[in-house]
């Protein structure tokens, strides 16, 4: 008999990388990645994040975890044990929506792809999400590149401020 799953789990460890839950020790750090104009060049308006802003985003996710049983989960390089961004679901409207952000020293490894291609078989798997979604502004080749890799189909472009958005989705058979 397989180990029985139940809402709140975290995704299981990937060969790389760990997912956990937000505790109050991962501001600074988090935040670290949040205030770098190049992380943020393609999320939302660009705008770097203030400290208040990343302590909202742990804070939301919590409430997420608690309320859904799932959130945008810490990532922990397990290599060197380094909380390195995040990889999960917030839900959008009626859809569950994955995204990542990681640390600009960990890029170009594929471990976004190996966080999300996690995220997403816990998403189908345990979670029984039906359907879940991906956003990258046209612009954000690396994510669009990540959601293309993870084999999610494009469903439509719209303009958002100004900035052309592209959603894909990924749906249980
Ligand atoms: C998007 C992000 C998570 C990708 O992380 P990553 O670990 O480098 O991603 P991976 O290595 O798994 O895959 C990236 C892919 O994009 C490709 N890529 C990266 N930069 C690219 C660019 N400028 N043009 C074209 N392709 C690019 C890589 O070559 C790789 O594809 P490949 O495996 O076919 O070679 C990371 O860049 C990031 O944190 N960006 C800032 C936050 C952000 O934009 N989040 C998403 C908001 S929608």
């Amino acid at each position: 008999m397989g180990v029985t799953k139940k809402l709140g789990d975290v995704p299981p460890d990937t060969d790389r990388l760990a997912f956990r839950e937000w505790n109050d020790d991962d501001l600074d750090r988090f935040h670290a990645i949040c205030s770098d104009p190049q992380v943020m060049q393609f999320v939302a308006d660009g705008q770097a994040w203030t400290k208040d802003r990343t302590g909202q985003f742990i804070q939301f996710a919590a409430e997420m975890l608690r309320e859904y049983g799932y959130c945008q989960w810490a990532l922990i390089c397990k290599a060197d044990d380094k909380l390195i961004g995040y990889c999960g679901f917030v839900k959008s409207d009626n859809d569950s929506e994955i995204g990542w952000r990681l640390a600009p020293e960990y890029w170009g490894k594929g471990l976004a792809t190996e966080a999300a291609r996690a995220a997403l078989e816990h998403g189908m798997m345990t979670l029984r999400f039906r359907r879940v979604i991906a956003t990258a502004q046209t612009a954000n080749l690396a994510s669009a590149r990540v959601i293309e890799k993870l084999g999610m189909t494009l469903e439509r472009r719209f303009d958002r401020d100004g900035r052309e958005v592209m959603i894909f989705s990924a749906n249980a058979g």
